[in-house]
């Protein structure tokens, strides 16, 4: 069930701010987190000052030398439709032998979830050469915050990338720059169907003591 979220003031600049929030609740989110596959996302979707709520969590994100090299692309409602006609157009430019049926499926894709939010990774040139990998791992986590922060309200989500991420006609007709790229369609809504677990990681597979 979605909460309102009922979020603390933005800080002052410079106001003393606790190293750490003990939390059980944030523990146990993170221990059993999962995405909803698109396939399995629908109606209702979280409204405008959830968004706003999300994307001001979202921005609290590490970000080496307060760059901010991220942005986002807001895709609700009505502009489903035209998201969905420049994923079509995308797909007859890569593929010009797609049947009508392909395309329809193409524009049918945003309706999978009433809100699409498109991360773009925006970095930029400062005067220290800030490593755009630095930056483009910002985006990615802010990727990842957005998707706790709107679990933690109550949405179902899913990041993807899918074909249309790298598509040079969707990030045009998306206002991407030259230097930009898509970090990621966060796809939000309610689950109609529950996520199950899937195979992970373990610790003693991917940690390893360093001894020198
Ligand atoms: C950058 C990025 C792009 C992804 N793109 C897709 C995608 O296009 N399609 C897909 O099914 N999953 C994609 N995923 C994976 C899902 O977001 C998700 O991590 C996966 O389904 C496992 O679920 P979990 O988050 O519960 O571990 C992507 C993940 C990342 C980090």
């Amino acid at each position: 069930m979605p909460i309102k979220a009922n979020l603390p003031p933005e800080p002052e600049f410079a106001a003393p701010l606790a190293p750490n929030h003990p939390s059980p609740e944030t523990l146990r989110l993170l221990a059993l987190r999962r995405s909803t596959p698109v396939a399995a996302l629908s109606e209702p979707g979280p409204a405008a000052d959830d968004i706003d709520a999300m994307l001001r969590l979202a921005m609290r994100v590490p970000d080496h030398r307060k760059l901010e090299p991220w942005r986002v692309l807001i895709i609700a409602g009505a502009a489903r439709a035209l998201f969905g006609d420049v994923l079509a157009a995308a797909r007859h430019l890569r593929d010009p032998d797609a049947t009508q049926d392909q395309l329809a499926a193409e524009r049918a894709l945003p309706f999978r979830a009433p809100l699409i939010l498109c991360v773009v990774s925006s970095p930029v040139h400062d005067k220290k050469n800030t490593p755009v990998w630095e930056q483009q791992l910002s985006a990615g986590a802010f990727c990842q915050n957005l998707l706790i922060a709107s679990q933690a309200m109550g949405w179902a989500g899913v990041w993807i990338s899918e074909d249309a991420a790298y598509d040079g006609h969707v990030q045009a007709a998306l206002g991407l720059s030259g230097h930009e790229q898509i970090a990621g369609f966060i796809y939000l809504g309610t689950a109609k169907e529950q996520p199950v677990e899937r195979q992970r990681a373990t610790v003693s597979n991917k940690a390893t003591r360093w001894t020198g």
